[in-house]
């Protein structure tokens, strides 16, 4: 009910709806009203309270909780069920339980901060409460373990489309997907699977977000290579700032990523790869790389249908590249 009442006062905005109209709607008392209120104030609902005219809701967009997250997504499967957590080990290990224990398709867990946040390669990922966005997603699609790695750019894609949308900023993907404004790290993707020879059980596809850290946030190890929103939003070749929450990012995100598995789900990886070609930082660049213990060099020219970085190299020799087996380096920044 009290989400109910939420939107009844949100419906009602900017002008005022009584206790005693809200409790005639849900056939309760004025005591009930209230008390919901007191828990929605509670879980960050700025709800103003007038003894004649009622209540008001005061407008604030960094509102999260899975109501708000979910309210009206309308998705075909990323989100069809929230979790929101307002502090949670690591959103990742969460949807890796649920997905274990046989929950559906598409169930979308969301960390207001996290306190053992994972990165890949065993790293750690700073996850703050209310500065970062940290959002998993669990995936069950009918396509072969190998191919798994188109997910990870079909996340990439999401983010950066979600990103751009919601904030005006344009981030670009680090092969394999890896999200930079400004040769900097704003988001970062974590896919882990659980499998049998042929089959998936289950993807938990993780994305972090940096969104309102300043440079003095980040650990030092990252204080050079790690960016927020609302540090990109102060540079003025990235537009006019972001004046978004949390909130419509983190919507925004559910609705590409529910475009994006659609995609995958029917098999349209052409439309997939141009959509990461469009975004990528990476295509036309001089990188470097290492297999073996032998440096390479070369301009990344293409990626393959099965998410391999193709390089032109300095020997003549056109190399596809892994992801996880190779690390590439950009040779001027990070891209
Ligand atoms: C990277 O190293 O670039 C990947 C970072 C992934 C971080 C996200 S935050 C949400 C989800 N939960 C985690 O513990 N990790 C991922």
């Amino acid at each position: 009910m009290k989400y109910e009442i939420a939107r009844l006062i949100k419906e009602a905005a900017p002008g005022y709806i009584s206790g005693e109209e809200l409790g005639r709607h849900f056939l309760v008392t004025r005591t009930a009203v209230w008390k919901c209120i007191v828990e929605l104030r509670r879980e960050g609902y700025s709800i103003e309270a007038s003894p004649r005219k009622g209540y008001r809701m005061l407008p604030s967009e960094d509102r999260l909780n899975s109501y708000e997250i979910a309210d009206g997504l309308d998705t075909a499967v990323v989100g069809r069920e929230v979790v929101y957590l307002k502090s949670v080990d690591s959103t990742n290990d969460y949807a890796k339980k649920l997905a274990a224990k046989g929950c559906m398709d598409g169930v979308a867990v969301i960390g207001g901060r996290q306190t053992k946040g994972r990165g890949r390669l065993g790293r750690d990922w700073e996850s703050p409460a209310d500065k970062g966005i940290y959002v998993s997603v669990v995936l069950r699609p009918a396509i072969a373990p190998a191919e798994a790695q188109i997910l990870t750019l079909t996340a990439a894609v999401a983010a950066a489309k979600a990103i751009l949308k919601s904030t005006g900023i344009r981030p670009g993907i680090k092969w394999p997907n890896d999200l930079v404004i400004d040769g900097k790290k704003v988001c970062g993707i974590l896919l882990e699977m659980n499998s049998e020879a042929d089959s998936i059980n289950y993807v938990v596809l993780g994305i972090g977000i940096n969104f309102s850290q300043n440079a003095g946030d980040f650990a030092d190890e990252i204080k050079k290579s790690a960016i927020s929103l609302k540090m990109a939003a102060g540079n003025p070749k990235n537009g006019n700032g972001v004046t978004t929450g949390r909130l419509s990012v983190i919507r925004s995100l559910l609705r590409e990523l529910d475009g994006m598995a659609g995609l995958v789900y029917s098999g349209q990886y052409a439309e997939l790869l141009d959509m990461w070609r469009e975004y990528s930082a990476t295509l036309g660049k001089e990188v470097r790389f290492e297999i073996k213990g032998v440096q390479y060099t070369g301009i990344a020219c293409d990626i393959t249908a099965d998410g391999k970085l193709s390089v032109n190299c300095s020997d003549g020799v056109q190399r596809d590249l892994l992801s996880g087996e190779v690390s590439v380096r950009g040779m001027y920044g990070y891209i």
